[in-house]
Formats: C-alpha cells, sequence, structure tokens
C-alpha cells in the first residue's frame, strides 16, 4: 500500500496514480459534480492528462492534490490536497477539493480541507493558503468559511477557455 500522507478520523490521503482512472472518472465525468467549478466533464483523455499533471505536481514539489480514501471501504471518494496556484501576479498555494456526488453532505470536505490546512501550515511552513471559488459556487464558498477563510480578493480567470469570476478566499498561519 501506498504511504499515508495524511490521516484523519474517517479519511486517509495518498498520492494519485493512473490506477486510480476509474474512480476520478466517476468524479470528473459527473455533470453535477463537474458544472458547480470546472465548466462541464472531463474525456478519458483528459482525466489521463489531469492525473499526469498531478504526478508532476508531486514530483516538482513533494505535495499536489491527494487522493482521499474511506478508511473504512478503502474506497478513493474525492480529490484534496495542497497545489501552487498562480493569482494574478502571485504564486500561492492552494487547497482544493472535490468530492464524489453519492458522498457530499457528510461533511468530508471540510475534514478532508481542515487537514490540508494544518499540513500546510505545519509541515510545509507556508503563512498563507488560499482557495479560489467561482462566485457561483455556494458549496465551496462554504467549505471555504468552515476553514476559516475570508475572500481578500476578487478575479476573472480563465479555465478550460471559458472566463469565470472567481473569489481568492485567504487564510494566514
Ligand atoms: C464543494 C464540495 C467539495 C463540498 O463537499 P461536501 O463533502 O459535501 O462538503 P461538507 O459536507 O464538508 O459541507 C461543508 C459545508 O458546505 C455546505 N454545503 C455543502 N454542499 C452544499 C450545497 N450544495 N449548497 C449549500 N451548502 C452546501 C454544508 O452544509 C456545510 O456547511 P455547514 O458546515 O455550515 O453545515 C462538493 O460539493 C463538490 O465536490 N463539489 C464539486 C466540486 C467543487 O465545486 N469543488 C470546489 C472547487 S473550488
Amino acid at each position: 500500500m501506498q504511504n499515508r500522507i495524511l490521516e484523519t478520523e474517517r479519511l486517509y490521503f495518498r498520492e494519485l496514480t493512473q490506477d486510480d482512472f476509474d474512480a476520478v472518472c466517476r468524479i470528473m465525468q459527473d455533470e453535477e459534480t463537474m458544472r458547480a467549478a470546472y465548466e462541464g466533464t472531463y474525456t478519458d483523455d483528459e482525466v489521463r492528462r489531469w492525473i499526469d499533471y498531478k504526478l508532476a505536481h508531486y514530483a516538482k514539489h513533494g505535495f499536489g492534490l491527494w487522493a482521499v480514501i474511506l478508511r473504512e471501504t478503502d474506497e478513493l471518494i474525492g480529490q484534496c490536497g495542497i497545489t501552487m496556484q498562480k493569482w494574478k501576479d502571485e504564486n500561492t498555494h492552494e487547497i482544493g477539493y472535490l468530492f464524489r456526488r453519492d458522498c457530499w453532505h457528510r461533511g468530508y470536505a471540510v475534514e478532508a480541507a481542515t487537514a490540508c490546512k494544518q499540513y500546510a501550515f505545519d509541515e510545509l511552513g507556508v503563512e498563507r493558503v488560499c482557495s479560489m471559488v467561482r462566485d457561483t459556487n455556494i458549496a465551496s464558498q462554504k467549505v471555504a468559511e468552515r476553514l476559516g477563510m475570508a475572500v481578500v480578493d476578487r478575479g476573472v480567470k480563465n479555465f478550460r477557455g471559458v472566463d469565470m469570476m472567481f473569489w481568492l478566499y485567504s487564510i494566514k498561519r
């Protein structure tokens, strides 16, 4: 079994691999999940490239968006972690989260993202973490608020060819 990077009461985190393709497709090919944040589902090729991109991020930074596994069943139910993202001219540590739809509303996103926030402060020693959330994504805004984050900036980001209004949530150590 791969290393457990983090553990919480109900979840553990490990690096994604291409063997997770089917489980990731269940999330990233679901219309409702992807509508809120990503302007549409991913094709098989896009999922493979997306996983490769996450692997490259681990190799470069030593951390990234991890697989979130339910301890009770060993199933991959989401992705959550810390990635380097550009906001305007600045590179920031972003906490990202994305969960399988049948697992929503059970507090998993807050549980996972809270552990990532602590990891960023305690293990990576960063001064500030953020989450970039679309203005229309109420569920994600709630998660950021539960992390103690507040909106510190707003701006348009182009994602997959579409301009979207994003809010920058942030919290200092
Ligand atoms: C955003 C997401 C990760 C939340 O996952 P989750 O496990 O259901 O969240 P939690 O159960 O931890 O709930 C966190 C808070 O958000 C609220 N919430 C969750 N979904 C909600 C919704 N659809 N509408 C309003 N509030 C919502 C919960 O009530 C809870 O608030 P509370 O603590 O005040 O009660 C999930 O909806 C998802 O994967 N969405 C699609 C991907 C996405 O948008 N990712 C974020 C990109 S920035």
